[in-house]
């Protein structure tokens, strides 16, 4: 059913630059590849809002349906150059020091750098502020011919697919970016009298920000919004969690930014029931989505998500499934096709 390559669209979509605030690049990208994909593309209107969430639309006489999945990804950002020119930078949404060490990243200016830490500090000791960026330049004043303070860089690496596996950086949330394409382009297909607006969201990831005002502005009566989640088929993990690879996409019922709508929930099981479509029950008891934030919205709004599950979400080799992408769609387009009878 599939009229686009998941992991082809993935490799532009993970390597277009698009850190939490600057993602005019990444919106972009995802201008041309909806282009591309969709082909009723002439039926959609799109706009980029004040907050740089990037909005598409197709008007139908039905109730307001939202889709949402955030197209900004975590980064660094400079902060400080000395005159050795080394590079100091703060985060850009949530790392782990431990994926940092020896890591390329890339400005948009296409700079690279590595980042190391200061071996003088142990181990296990180290901090962010313990870490720094080298780009190789001879002192400050070279630095600053390519970087400045204020510059953000993002993780530099290639992604593979091996068999039904994707794996490299951010496919938290181009995987959920994508999603949405193959949805809008699998409803060129039908007819349905929901108001749609799909939004590509920003700053996500450093609070759920762009979600916010792209939901007010819309003020939906539904929303499902599409983001990676968490699994726990790893060795040893700390806490347990039923998600796993390859099981099908996650319907979520609850993380730290909201309690799905059971109505919304249930219209996802029952479509998944109905065309055969494997879901999963999801409970992350970390981390919240854009969900969160449109719930909340205007007089509130009855929202869900639907989660890609992923592994080691955060680091340059983010890892998940092509078969979890494609039932995703499937379900969502699904969902949408019956009516959204809640
Ligand atoms: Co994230
Ligand atoms: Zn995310």
């Amino acid at each position: 059913m599939m009229n686009f390559d998941i992991f082809k669209a993935f490799q532009t979509l993970s390597t277009a630059f698009g850190p939490s605030g600057r993602e005019t690049a990444i919106a972009e990208t995802l201008t041309e590849l909806t282009a591309d994909t969709v082909h009723n593309i002439g039926d959609w209107d799109h706009r980029i809002d004040a907050m740089g969430n990037l909005v598409y639309h197709r008007v139908g006489n039905g109730k307001k349906l939202l889709l949402a999945a955030h197209m900004d990804s975590i980064g660094i950002v400079v902060t400080h150059i000395d005159e050795k020119g080394f590079l100091r930078f703060a985060q850009v949404g949530g790392l782990m020091l431990g994926d940092l060490i020896d890591r390329r990243v890339r400005f948009q200016n296409g700079t690279r750098g590595v980042i190391s830490f200061e071996e003088k500090t142990p181990y296990a000791k180290l901090g962010f502020d313990n870490l720094f960026l080298d780009i190789g330049a001879a002192d400050r004043e070279q630095a600053e011919k390519t970087v400045q303070v204020g510059d953000f860089a993002v993780f530099d690496g290639e992604p593979f697919q091996q068999g039904d596996i994707i794996c490299g950086p951010y496919l938290d949330n181009r995987i959920g970016c994508l999603t949405l394409i193959g949805v809008m382009a699998e409803l060129a297909q039908t007819t349905c009298d929901l108001d749609l607006y799909v939004a590509f969201t920003a700053q996500e990831e450093v609070g759920l920000r762009g979600a916010q005002t792209a939901a007010f502005a819309i003020q939906p009566d539904y929303a499902i919004a599409v983001d990676v989640t968490d699994t726990g088929d790893m060795p040893e993990r700390k806490y347990p969690m039923v998600v796993e690879l390859g099981a099908g996409p996650a319907v979520k019922i609850m993380d730290r930014s909201v309690i799905c709508d059971n109505g919304v929930k249930h219209a996802l099981y029952a479509a998944a029931e109905q065309h055969g479509i494997p879901v999963q029950r999801e409970i992350m008891e970390f981390g919240g989505t854009d969900t969160g934030v449109i719930q909340r919205t205007a007089g509130g709004v009855r929202a869900g998500a639907v989660s890609i599950p992923t592994r080691y979400i955060h680091s340059p080799s983010e890892m998940a499934n092509i078969r979890d992408i494609e039932y995703a769609i499937q379900l969502i387009a699904a969902v949408i096709c019956d009516g959204l009878t809640i």
